[in-house]
């Protein structure tokens, strides 16, 4: 896909680098393409909307808040305000807070500037999952009957949950794996870096995945996938962050719904570190480490 040379003036570094991250998946997007009058005074426009982002593969349109709280306030009140004048609107509000789990994930934030890291709790215990697991298995075992399903694993995250989930299948399958690149290495666009080794042309492809955040992943390799002609494509993913959600792929089987929270374990790596817990547990910055370093911090 030819991306677009984007020089534009951001008003936010945030700005900048999440439009990094849109270019590294080949989502295109426009900054500030739209300005919604909100309010008029008569025929006088006293108030816009200018979102910051729109995506128009997605159709929608993206506003970061890295603000302070009490501005918030005020832009939620407009955002409602646009909402209420263009019902058929799809826009995104991104928070701080949002946009710092973003960047957890690329090992960027306040997360990768913590020493120590910790395991704030247990979110989903070993046992749940093994229940969960074999619920889908069931499932799937159902739904692929006489279909000699591929199941399709993108390295590394998932390979605790492909493990465990390939052995609840109880109809003849196959398994493949194929692995590509994360944003904040040096590659300025996803690629494949291990290719399947298996012929997908007319096969029952699942593909099945550890986490399912924004969806940019899972959009690139599904597009990949469905030019491989399948007999058909569904995805089941462990977990589902939907609530971050910016594209809109159909998720078939889900384990579980989560938060919008970093999680860690059962496969799932921060900066290639925690997969071995046999769990899956929220990472946090260590606040107490954090705050020493601010102290710490001495003027220039
Ligand atoms: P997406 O493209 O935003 O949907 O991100 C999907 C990928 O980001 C997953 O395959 C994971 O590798 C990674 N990821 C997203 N959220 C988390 C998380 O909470 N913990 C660990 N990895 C994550
Ligand atoms: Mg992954």
């Amino acid at each position: 896909m030819a991306l677009k040379i984007h020089n534009p003036e951001f008003a936010h570094p945030s700005e900048a680098e999440f439009a990094h991250i849109l270019d590294f998946y080949g989502v295109e997007w426009d900054y500030e393409p739209t300005s919604f009058p909100t309010q008029w005074d008569g025929d006088r426009v006293t108030e816009m909307f200018t979102p910051d982002f729109y995506l128009p593969q997605l159709d929608l349109y993206i506003e970061l808040t890295t603000l302070k709280q009490s501005l918030v306030t005020r832009k939620n009140r407009k955002l409602r305000r646009l909402r209420e004048l263009n019902p058929d609107i799809n826009i995104r509000l991104l928070y701080r807070r949002d946009f710092h789990r973003l960047l957890a994930k690329y090992g960027f934030g306040p997360l990768a500037n913590s020493e120590t890291p910790v395991i704030d709790r247990v979110l989903i215990g070993t046992s749940q999952i093994a229940i969960r697991t074999a619920e889908l298995g069931r499932e799937i075992s159902k739904d692929y009957r006489h279909k000699k399903p591929v199941l399709v694993g993108v390295l590394r995250g998932v390979f605790c949950f492909m493990a465990d989930l390939m052995r609840q299948i109880t109809v003849p399958m196959s398994v493949d794996f194929m692995s590509i690149s994360h944003y904040g290495n040096e590659d300025s666009a996803v690629k494949i870096t291990k290719d399947l080794d298996m012929e997908l042309e007319s096969r029952h492809v699942l593909m099945v995945e550890d986490i399912v955040d924004t969806g940019m992943t899972l959009n690139y390799l599904l597009d990949y996938l469905r030019a491989k002609n399948p007999a058909s494509l569904e995805v089941c993913t462990l977990l589902d962050k939907r609530a971050r959600r910016l594209t809109d792929n159909t998720l078939k089987y889900v384990g579980f719904e989560i938060a919008d929270e970093f999680v860690v374990g059962y496969g799932l790596d921060y900066m290639e570190e925690y997969r071995n817990l046999p769990f899956i547990g929220i990472l946090k910055p260590d606040e107490g480490d954090a705050a020493n370093r601010a102290q710490n911090k001495s003027p220039k």
